[in-house]
């Protein structure tokens, strides 16, 4: 018997191993295939049924509507607030957001519509604080030293000559971000990271592409848990309070604005 349960011991490790060894929250599957909710590509209902994370997902659980709650007065309520000279006002647009959207079916898909709405409202609110509600395409004074290159991601080398700072909705940043993103958007995200401040509908999608694969699963413990996913090492236990209450507020207005409630485990 203790032969027995020490060899059952060692197989669950063994599996462990090899489901984390998967799991680094990064779902680059085709277009066509589903990222399963352990994070592997595949067609059929083991990867687009329950838990699936992106992709042609089988499994709706709600009607919420996305383009009926982000409608073109939510959005260009956004895009108002921008002030002076700001490139993004000629640059995202609802219309893009909604391309984008396309690719991402499962996004405010998951528990109840009230669930749905407070996390498109959790979205916009980290959209607007990224980008000073709409304003900025591209991460402002990032040192010409600092290329945000990782050479720890050995299947995302980075091109000498391109930097990979913030750009888009959510200032997609780093190397294997780019990587990522563009595999899973089909884009060259390492050789053309300029794609995501060029092509509006481009620049959605790594926003959602980002949400889906490392913020959707956190957004039901919580907005604090969605900061936490998005910035958290650089803002959260005390870090940066000001950044995280700029997108508390957000959040508690946009939720305002579509009739829902904010929920516990606000801050992070
Ligand atoms: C962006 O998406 C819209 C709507 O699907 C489409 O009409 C437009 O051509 C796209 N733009 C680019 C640059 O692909």
């Amino acid at each position: 018997m203790g032969t027995l349960s020490l060899q059952n011991g060692l197989l669950t490790l063994i599996i462990v191993g090899i489901l984390a060894a998967n799991v680094k929250g990064d779902c680059s599957c085709a277009a066509n295939e589903c990222c399963s909710k352990y994070d592997f590509c595949g067609t059929t209902a083991e990867y687009c049924g329950e838990g699936c994370k992106s992709g042609p997902c089988t499994t709706t659980t709600n009607d919420v509507s996305v383009p009926d709650i982000v409608t073109e007065d939510f959005f260009n309520g956004i895009l108002n607030q921008a002030q002076g000279d700001c490139p993004g006002k000629s640059f995202y647009t609802r219309a893009a957001f909604l391309d984008a959207l396309n690719s991402y079916n499962q996004f405010a898909k998951s528990g109840s519509s009230d669930d749905g709405k407070s996390e498109i409202a959790a979205f916009f609110a980290h959209v607007t604080h990224e980008t000073g509600s709409l304003c900025y395409i591209e991460e402002r004074d990032v040192p010409t030293t600092e290329n945000n290159c990782n050479a720890d991601y050995p299947d995302y080398p980075c091109n000498p000559s391109k930097r990979y700072y913030g750009r888009g909705p959510l200032q997609l940043t780093w190397n294997y971000n780019y990587g990522a993103a563009g595999k899973a958007i089909q884009f060259d995200g390492l050789g053309s990271p300029e794609t995501v401040a060029n092509d509006a509908n481009i620049s959605f999608k790594t926003a959602l592409w980002y949400w889906m694969t490392n913020v959707h699963q956190s957004v039901s413990q919580g907005f604090g848990a969605t900061i936490r996913a998005i910035n958290g090492p650089k803002e959260c236990d005390g870090k940066d309070h000001s950044k995280v209450q700029s997108r508390i507020q957000y959040y508690q207005q946009y939720c305002t604005q579509f009739g829902v409630a904010p929920g516990d485990n606000l801050s992070c």
